[in-house]
């Protein structure tokens, strides 16, 4: 367990500069004793597991993107947006993410702006990088550039697929109001490639060309914080942690919107760490308020509630 290795005022100070907090289903502040906790979001594009959760009011926000809108069903661009705007009226006034899927940046800028009419709760999502990984020739800067553009037109953007503190603040300094770290794809990259080095699991803040690592994968490469162990050993734990370090110290408002959660411990990770917003597969929501002892717990409740005839 990933245990924060001090408290930063400077990190509670940043939460009362935040321009959003919790709030209830029409969007006003809470006056009950959390405040200012994380959001909850869903991270799915299926209405069927989202309203419910809606509807109780655990969650106040969505993130989607194309696998999510594959599993959803949807069979075209038409079909797609249709799903995206229904979850937008749906969650109306809270955010909803939809992620951009053109790659080069006039594209991207045209169709985020199709994006954004579809509800004015919607959030575009940008990918920070990447695009050399689709297209050899394209520009490394595509993404930050979408994001300055998008916030040159006070379209709120969501920045993807981060995986380190540089993309995140680069990000931030683009115009993001968030900014998408993937915990869970950490560690998965972590347990595949990190056996030799079983002290630096999910080692893979950085990426470095022509490296290779102890077990001979390419192209993998920690930052020799990471190498020598750090003060923190899980990497998408520390991510976060580092992301609110660094927006701590220059008031940065982009809200840190931890993504790619596989379970509730890293849920509890991202709390630790200074998460602004947790976002959630419906799977492991279903799970955050379970524990052995208290099923055993309520079980003993309800057989001596019979005593008493209850
Ligand atoms: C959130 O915005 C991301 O789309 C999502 O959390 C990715 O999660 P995955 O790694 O489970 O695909």
């Amino acid at each position: 367990m990933f245990t924060p290795p001090f408290s930063s005022d400077a990190m509670f100070n940043r939460k009362g500069l935040m321009p959003v907090i919790n709030a209830d289903k029409d969007g006003n502040p809470l006056p009950h004793p959390a405040p200012k906790a994380a959001r909850i979001f869903a991270d799915s594009a299926t209405r069927a597991d989202i309203e419910p959760l809606y509807r109780a009011g655990i969650i106040n926000g969505i993130t989607t993107n194309p696998s999510l809108l594959k599993k959803a069903g949807a069979k075209s661009w038409d079909h797609a947006k249709q799903i995206m705007r229904d979850l937008c009226t749906l969650l109306r006034p809270h955010p909803v993410s939809l992620e951009l899927t053109e790659l080069g940046e006039e594209g991207m800028v045209r169709q985020a702006t199709e994006l954004s009419e579809l509800g004015d709760n919607s959030v575009i999502k940008v990918p920070i990088g990447g695009y050399r990984a689709v297209d050899p020739s394209a520009d490394p800067y595509t993404g930050l550039k979408v994001i300055r553009r998008l916030w040159e037109r006070g379209i709120k953007v969501n920045t993807t697929l981060v995986f380190n503190t540089t993309q995140a603040f680069w990000a931030a300094n683009a115009g993001a109001v968030y900014v998408s770290p993937f915990l869970g794809r950490l560690a998965d990259y972590g347990s595949k490639h990190d056996k030799a080095e079983p002290l630096t699991s999910g080692n893979s803040l950085y990426w470095v060309k022509d490296h290779k690592n102890a077990a001979g994968d390419e192209n993998t490469h920690n930052s020799e914080y990471v190498a020598s162990g750090g003060p923190l050993k899980d990497a998408g734990a520390r991510l976060i942690f580092e992301i609110a370090t660094v927006f701590a110290n220059y008031r940065i408002t982009t809200e840190i919107l931890a993504a790619s959660i596989r379970s509730p411990v890293q849920l509890t990770e991202c709390l630790l760490a200074g998460a602004d917003i947790l976002t959630v597969p419906a799977t492991v929501l279903a799970t955050v308020a379970d524990h052995p002892l208290s099923d055993e717990g309520m079980k003993a409740f309800a057989a001596d509630a019979k005593a008493f005839g209850k």
